[in-house]
């Protein structure tokens, strides 16, 4: 079994550069499907959620060349078949996404029921009630696998009830090349939403609106492949900012647009963190005693949830009470348990948690339970004093490229280790 294992209580100090987004790079993977030519995709992270995506485009037939660690060349001409392999799919929750651009490309997709990270329901109704709205059939599911197709995708109106990320993305990625008009209301905002209309504006499509909550797609008949380079990571930044002000440290973030960290920066600063913003990269310091403050998650440009385990950290170790809420998803604070054996005062009820800070933390074997939650734990280490062993660390490698070097160029005391599982026989 893989861990990390932290001596914390280490100040953080100097400079991290900031990988292309996750969440851009999911979405934009799949969309290659849609190009009638290849396609280079640049500043994409060497992550396990991005090496999942290529296997999958490769399954499918597409030509996958990775030319270094970060840039990937895709022919997706070769594509053979709209059959998405179950194995793959279950690793991430964005491998739905090739519903929408394998129907967007050929009428038809058979994609299981995604996999990744769980904090409570993740329906996906919305996306269907959008295919649907453009016209495509879904088969009567059996062994889990969603079969969807249609003679011709026609534009339509799309109403989406609650704010979607993964419904805004896929209806976007059925409707480029659908007949006509396209209107998504009451679509995500998120910078990757953004990113993905850029890459697909790129190549030909007619999206307009990206960023604003009505977007509407023309459809048009050929996407031309493009170079294109993937956004920094808004939470990948968040995180490694919470950890510069959980050791006090003074860290510069590199590679980031300031704009979609200003939730974050916002709060950092309200718990007295300084931050200075540059064109590109955002220092961060923090000297004094954290202060306690609420936060409640919401959709861009609000509070992301998925700087919500991270958060939760800085706050049990700031004076007085502080209050989360979760505004996105029912089960979001199952990290709170692993806190909890750090010596956090965390009391949760349903989407609140209300945290009394303690002064300090204290190592303890921990688990990350999911991504976020994972990453919240490494940072929880940095800030403990003693040994902190971090167990689950594949959750972590679906989201943060090379966090360990990243963290012991920062000063960390941080290593990858294997050690015997329970049966005692090392895994490999
Ligand atoms: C995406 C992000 C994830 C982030 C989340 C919220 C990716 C790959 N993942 O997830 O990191 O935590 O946005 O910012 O980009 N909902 C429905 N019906 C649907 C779809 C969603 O009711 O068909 C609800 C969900 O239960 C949830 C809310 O809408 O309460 C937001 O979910 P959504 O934005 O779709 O999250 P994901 O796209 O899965």
């Amino acid at each position: 079994m893989e861990k990390y294992r932290i001596r914390g209580g280490v100040r953080l100090s100097g400079a991290v550069d900031v990988s292309g987004a996750k969440n851009a790079v999911v979405a934009i993977l799949p969309a290659v499907i849609l190009s009638d030519s290849p396609c280079l995709i640049e500043n994409i992270p060497n992550i396990a959620d991005v090496s999942t995506s290529l296997s999958i485009l490769e399954s499918l037939g597409a030509q996958v060349n990775r030319l270094d660690r970060n840039t990937v060349e895709i022919d997706p001409r070769t594509i053979h078949t709209c059959e998405v392999d179950y194995e793959l799919a279950r690793h991430m929750r964005a491998s739905y996404y090739f519903i929408g651009a394998l129907l967007g490309k050929y009428g038809q997709a058979r994609v299981p029921m995604p996999g990744g990270c769980w904090f409570g329901e993740r329906p996906i109704d919305l996306h269907l009630k959008g295919f649907s709205a453009l016209g495509a059939v879904m088969e009567p599911m059996e062994n889990g696998i969603i079969e969807m197709h249609a003679d011709m995708l026609m534009g339509n109106s799309v109403y989406l009830d609650t704010v979607s990320v993964g419904a805004t993305v896929n209806i976007m990625l059925a409707a480029v090349k659908a007949r006509g008009m396209t209107i998504i209301e009451n679509a995500a905002k998120e910078p990757h939403i953004v990113d993905l209309a850029n890459f697909l504006n790129t190549m030909g499509a007619d999206v307009r609106g990206a960023g604003t909550d009505v977007i509407k797609i023309r459809g048009v008949q050929e996407l031309t492949g493009a170079t294109y380079s993937i956004i920094p990571d808004q939470i990948e930044a968040g995180t490694y900012m919470a950890m510069a002000v959980a050791t006090h440290g003074d860290v510069l973030v590199r590679n980031v647009i300031p704009k979609h960290l200003e939730s974050i920066t916002a709060k950092l600063a309200e718990m007295g963190a300084l931050i200075e913003e540059m064109d590109d990269a955002v220092r961060v310091r923090c000297s004094g005693p954290l202060r306690h403050c609420n936060v409640k998650t919401m959709p861009h440009p609000g509070f992301p949830t998925d700087m919500q385990p991270q958060i939760g950290v800085l706050l049990s170790l700031a004076e007085g009470t502080s209050v989360i809420t979760e505004g996105i998803w029912e089960n979001r604070f199952r990290y709170v348990d692993e806190l909890r054996r750090m010596g956090a005062q965390v009391e949760v009820d349903g989407k609140t948690a209300t945290f009394q800070g303690v002064p300090a933390l204290h190592a303890a074997p921990v688990k990350a339970v999911d991504l976020r939650a994972g990453a919240a734990m490494v940072l929880a280490g940095l800030a403990a004093e003693g040994v902190t062993e971090v167990e689950g660390i594949c959750y972590i490698e679906r989201g943060y490229e090379d966090i360990v070097e990243k963290l012991t160029r920062l000063g960390a005391d941080i290593e990858q280790v294997t050690v015997p599982d329970e049966t005692g026989a090392v895994q490999v």
